[in-house]
């Protein structure tokens, strides 16, 4: 069904743990610093701290657990839930959970990651202790769209720190979290907002294996 002309985008947010970047959301949405509706949490993992999170700042949760489905038949659940609270837009934090090539082209572009690197350096899971055991001076986190690769869609949105060389990996985890993507991640998604609000185009997001279209998107007003 069409969207009225005043009606907000409809996001959810998918996470599988902890749920700190989400709670920078629902705080960003809480203080209407994001003109959209986060409409729904998702997670897929019963008693994930990410439930209470999400009960505490008043969002609708979903727990949706994978254990014992096929991808598919979880996706197919999904879907539906998704369908069911017309939700147009997804934020992915902390979402442990490859999305299939079928469920991605349900959401063509509008689906956003962070990613506790700068990216397409380092993707992947343990990227921070990679990262560490490279020794790299700089590191960050990215917000990018959703491709069929691990961590490989258009880059929408990084941010940098030094390497102070004493933290160690899981100190430096924790310096990127707090230090980069609590704040990165909702101004990430006011650019994307943004994006939608003046028209600008949302990334073909092709399989990782094409690289006939750009990965990093044209900046604000380069139309
Ligand atoms: C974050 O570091 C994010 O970059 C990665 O997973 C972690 C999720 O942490 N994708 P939290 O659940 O948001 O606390």
């Amino acid at each position: 069904m069409p969207r009225s002309r005043d009606a907000r985008p409809r996001l959810a947010i998918l996470g599988s743990g902890r749920g700190s970047n989400a709670v920078s959301l629902m705080t960003a949405f809480r203080r209407g610093e994001l003109p959209a509706e986060l409409a729904l949490v998702v997670c897929n993992v019963a008693g994930a701290p990410l439930i209470d999170r999400a009960c505490e700042h008043g969002y609708p949760v979903m727990c949706l657990p994978h254990a014992g489905l096929s991808r598919e038949a979880h996706e197919a659940k999904l879907s539906a839930l998704l369908t069911a609270h017309r939700i147009e837009h997804l934020l992915l934090a902390g979402y442990m959970r490859l999305l299939s090539p079928a469920f991605l082209r349900c959401f063509p572009g509008h689906i956003l990651n962070i990613h506790p690197s700068l990216l397409p350096a380092f993707p992947g899971l343990a990227a921070v202790a990679a990262q560490w055991q490279a020794g790299v001076r700089t590191t960050g986190a990215t917000v990018h769209f959703v491709d069929e690769g691990v961590d490989t869609g258009p880059i929408l949105l990084s941010q940098s720190i030094p390497v102070r060389g004493d933290e160690g990996a899981a100190g430096l985890a924790e310096r990127i979290r707090l230090e980069v993507e609590l704040e990165l991640y909702p101004r990430a998604v006011r650019l994307f907002l943004a994006r939608l609000a003046q028209g600008l185009p949302l990334p073909a997001v092709p399989s990782a294996a094409d690289p006939s279209v750009p990965q990093v998107l044209p900046r604000l007003g380069d139309r």
